[in-house]
């Protein structure tokens, strides 16, 4: 919520957050005005009681800026389910349009299923979303391949904080099997990116597949030595595919529990900061995350559709509805909406969900 992600990570780690949930609101208020403060508590209070209907402005939006991708990763849903029927990039006018529906927001995230460096505008888009909220923080990831110092530049400038490097490995042959190659170039890239003066927080990404579960500590290793700010890993959402049928899922689960333990032991060695989005109840049964997309969290295809999550990014198959002909709250309290609610929260998972993460404790097929 403020400017913070935009320093660089030394004096990032000076700026001190106000401690307790009172003076956590008094500052927001502060910096977002009294409004945009009860957004978020109403938000907030939305997950946590997951409502039919729901109030508050999402806090988070996520926008497709592109459903075209210059790679074809494998454990990608655009290999396993095939790309959208309809792809493109989205067009400035119709980001600003599509923007314009949101009173209150506090985070945006500028990709989709694709990658969001094709699109040219993406630095017009950054400027716009600060133009409606200074305060907002813009975060991307980007598979690295377009990723040149004088881009990050331009986006820094926009406004753009937080970069995602997806990489997914260690070494050029896994990068390879995985992602299709260019490792040692995304490498280098993000090596000069992190030698920028003024440079967004840089995460380098792996998603824990069989693949790349042998080079999870040389996958810290190389994030230190490029000095990116953290490392980011999350589990394979795998959920199109029968339990045991994914050749990217990994073979063992001990095995992959060792590994994931021992590259976040070396990240604390290296004073690394190391997040992992736990989704893979074999792997981490105690880490259940309940769904808040739902009721915090919508994604907007290139087109215009609002879809229910960036798991769900077919228009084909799971749009609520269309931002071009209907207003927010319409689509946001209609009857998609209301129906997958209330849904999720009676525990009757609806159909788009069955087997999510997220849906249920236990993994609901
Ligand atoms: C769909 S990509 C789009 C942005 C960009 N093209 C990229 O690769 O970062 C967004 C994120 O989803 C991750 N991802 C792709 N397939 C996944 C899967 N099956 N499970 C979990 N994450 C996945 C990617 O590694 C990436 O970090
Ligand atoms: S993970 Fe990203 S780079 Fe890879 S195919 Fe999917 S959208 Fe493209």
């Amino acid at each position: 919520m403020s400017a913070e992600s935009l320093r660089p990570a030394a004096s990032r780690a000076r700026v001190e957050k106000p401690q307790g949930r009172l003076a956590r609101m008094i500052a927001l208020a502060h910096s977002v005005g009294a409004a945009a403060t009860l957004n978020h508590i109403a938000a907030a209070v939305a997950v946590r009681r997951r409502p039919t209907r729901v109030a508050s402005w999402p806090r988070f939006l996520q926008f497709e800026v592109s459903s075209r991708c210059n790679m074809a990763c494998a454990q990608c849903s655009r290999s396993t389910l095939g790309p959208p029927q309809h792809q493109g990039h989205m067009s400035l006018s119709t980001f600003e349009k599509l923007l314009a529906h949101f009173r209150h927001f506090q985070h945006v995230t500028l990709h989709g299923l694709g990658e969001p460096l094709l699109n040219h505008d993406l630095a017009a888009m950054a400027r716009a979303v600060k133009a409606r909220a200074p305060m907002a923080t813009i975060g991307l990831n980007t598979n690295g391949v377009l990723l040149t110092p004088a881009r990050v530049a331009e986006l820094v400038e926009a406004g753009l904080g937080e970069i995602g490097v997806s990489l997914d490995a260690a070494t050029a042959s896994t990068h390879q099997v995985v992602r299709g190659g260019r490792f040692d170039q995304i490498v280098h890239q993000v090596g000069a990116v992190c030698e920028l003066s003024a440079r967004p927080s840089v995460a380098l990404a792996l998603v824990v597949m069989e693949p790349n579960v042998g080079e999870l500590v040389e996958f810290v290793e190389l994030g230190a030595q490029l000095k990116v700010d953290r490392i980011s890993f999350c589990d394979l959402s795998a959920r199109w595919k029968p339990e045991g049928t994914d050749p990217m899922a990994v073979e063992s689960i001990e095995r992959a529990r060792r590994m994931t333990l021992a590259a976040e032991r070396r990240a604390a060695e290296l004073n690394l900061p190391f997040v992992y989005t736990k989704l893979d109840r074999a792997l981490w049964p105690e880490a259940f995350i309940p769904c808040f997309y739902l009721w915090d969290y919508p994604y907007v295809t290139w087109e215009g559709f609002l879809t229910p999550c960036c798991a769900l990014p077919y228009a084909e198959t799971a749009a609520l509805g269309d931002l071009r002909s209907s207003s927010f709250k319409s689509i946001w309290n209609g009857p998609g909406y209301r129906a997958m609610r209330d849904g999720l929260s009676r525990g009757r998972i609806p159909e788009l969900c069955r087997g999510c993460h997220h849906a249920a404790p236990g993994v609901v097929r």
